[in-house]
């Protein structure tokens, strides 16, 4: 019994090596390797994704609005600070650029709604496995206020 364990044992670690030595033999930073599909064929667009709250549809102007926007950076800098940078991770991630990775709905519904999205969202529950669990505040802004910190986001 014992030694057919440890034959089952070799084998895997045989067929392990293999496998890896065929990997590591191939061809490497070509730009050409194919990307692992399988792994988000099955996962939604997060630009589609708007998130759990009161937000369900945001207007974005063709140009940014410079005076909702100085609002936004002024209610940010009170607010915001004690964890985001505005270009680099922080305690929260940087918003510079978010509007490329999040629907403006989805960011909106994190700022009103944090408590609900790490628990219901799947991308904002990623996001906390990311930041190691420590989530993100709810700093009670109001509707106008969070719509001015998303101008403010368009300008970063
Ligand atoms: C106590 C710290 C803290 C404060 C204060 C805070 N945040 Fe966060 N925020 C986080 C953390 C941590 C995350 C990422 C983990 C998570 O989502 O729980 C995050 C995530 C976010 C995200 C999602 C970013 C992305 O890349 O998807 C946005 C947007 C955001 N915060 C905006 C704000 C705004 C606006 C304010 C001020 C009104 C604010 N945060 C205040 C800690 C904070």
């Amino acid at each position: 019994m014992k030694s057919f364990a440890l034959s089952i044992l070799t084998t895997t670690i045989i067929f392990f090596t293999l496998g890896c030595g065929g990997d590591a033999s191939a061809p490497a930073a070509n730009g050409n390797e194919p990307k692992p599909k399988s792994m988000l064929a099955g996962e939604p667009d997060p630009m589609q994704d708007k998130g759990v709250g009161p937000i369900t549809s945001v207007e974005l102007g063709a140009t940014v609005d410079e005076a909702m926007a100085e609002k936004g950076k002024n209610i940010y800098a009170k607010m915001c600070t004690a964890c985001h940078k505005p270009t680099e991770k922080f305690i929260g991630p940087a918003p510079k650029g978010v509007l490329e990775r999040r629907s403006p709905e989805w960011v909106m519904n994190m700022i009103l709604n944090p408590e609900v999205m790490i628990k219901e969202n799947a991308i904002a529950k990623k996001l906390l496995m990311e930041f190691n669990g420590s989530p993100m505040a709810n700093q009670h802004l109001t509707q106008e206020e969070a719509r001015a910190v998303l101008e403010y986001f368009r300008t970063l």
